[in-house]
């Protein structure tokens, strides 16, 4: 079988390293906010090209803690795009503010900056646009609207650990350091994913990195004093060591995630399967590979069949989540977001995927298809 995602052979690949930094860890007990959490922290905001970075207990609790680090809760509103993971939105709510949902462009499936205007109210607060599938979003134009209505900017890069946007300047600059804050995620199968949860917020902001810092660690200042009301989500010491032995190896992951796509790319254009467009602005680090096809589950449980495991990134926009049914949102509303989440089919990926294995699962939809 061809798994969605293999852990077990980039773990192999690794493993003495990954021992001998945990067996680090296990010798010196320092597990709560230890020496490889702090030296994690500087190679990751050196990686990302910020001051700042502060490593939290996932992606979820990086939000969480961005949207109250800004003050946003009840009565205030946040834009966030209608198609993408749970957390972006469900994080905004938790905090006590309205998720604003905004529709997705067709071609990329992110947010559409086209579309964020006419959500702004008198009680809009923040932009939280999401680098879906490890694909940068139209940032130049997402920051200009903040610019001009006075809104918070932070990004939702959990899924885009290394990609890079194109400046006017030409020169490009990694994500994350766009926002005033930018939240990631190590979920083990994110292509930068420690061995269990972690996040990490990053920002260039002194008074922000403060914040965050008593935020994440029981408003601690000192030992036993307390300066405000706070969480426990620490990232674990034992996930850092784990996380610095792999940041040495994302460049190169992410280069074969890219090959890797470019060999499915030009295999699904000769069938005339569509795949999703990558912008001529934005260096992608391939965090899911998506086809839009029709007759999608049919095709999904032939390549089961055949060994072949594939996913569904969402098949439910989030309008249409239980959990938003608040909102008051209903089927029709984003039929842009509605249609791919019909279409839309995760492929295999991972760094270590072979080209013969790609080009069986290519080989395997053009028969499907025939
Ligand atoms: C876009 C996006 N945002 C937020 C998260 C939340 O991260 P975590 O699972 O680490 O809490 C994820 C993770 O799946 C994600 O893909």
């Amino acid at each position: 079988m061809i798994p969605l995602v293999d852990l077990k052979r980039q773990y192999l690949s690794i493993q003495k390293d990954v021992e001998r930094a945990i067996q680090n860890v296990l010798s010196k007990t320092d597990f709560i906010l230890g020496e490889d959490v702090h030296a994690f922290e500087k190679e990751f905001s050196q990686y990302c090209g910020v001051r700042y970075a502060i490593g939290v207990d996932s992606g979820t609790s990086a939000l969480e803690l961005a949207f109250h680090a800004l003050g946003i809760g009840a009565g205030d509103e946040v834009i966030v795009p209608v198609f993408t993971f749970y957390a972006s939105a469900s994080t905004i709510a938790t905090g006590g503010a309205k998720p604003v949902f905004a529709e997705v462009e067709e071609d990329t499936a992110n947010i559409d900056p086209d579309k964020i205007e006419s959500l702004i109210t008198k009680k809009t607060k923040a932009i939280l646009p999401v680098h879906l599938f490890g694909q940068p979003v139209h940032i130049a134009k997402i920051s200009a609207i903040a610019v001009q209505h006075k809104l918070h900017l932070i990004e939702d890069a959990a899924q885009a650990h290394g990609a890079e946007i194109k400046m006017q300047n030409g020169e490009w600059k990694k994500v994350g350091s766009f926002g005033e804050m930018a939240c990631f995620s190590f979920y083990p199968g994110k292509n930068l994913g420690a061995y269990g949860d972690g996040g990490m917020v990053v920002t260039n902001s002194e008074d922000l990195n403060y914040q965050l810092r008593l935020l994440r660690d029981c408003g601690r200042t000192e030992k036993y004093k307390h300066d405000v009301l706070a969480y426990n989500c620490r990232l674990d010491t034992l996930q850092a060591a784990v996380l610095r032995v792999k940041l040495k190896k994302l460049e190169s992951w992410n280069e074969l995630r890219r090959s890797n796509s470019n060999l499915y790319d030009k295999l699904f254009n000769a069938i005339g399967i569509k795949t999703i467009k990558i912008k001529d602005f934005a260096l992608p680090v391939r965090h899911v590979y998506a086809i839009r096809v029709k007759k999608r589950d049919e095709l999904a449980q032939y390549l089961k069949e055949n060994g072949v495991a594939s996913g569904v990134h969402y098949p439910i926009p989030l309008h249409l989540q239980k959990a938003f049914s608040p909102l008051g949102y209903k089927k029709g509303d984003f039929p842009v977001a509605e249609k791919i989440s019909e279409e839309i089919l995760s492929l295999p990926i991972f760094p270590e995927l072979q080209s013969a294995e790609i080009e069986r699962i290519a080989d395997l939809i053009k028969k499907f298809y025939d």
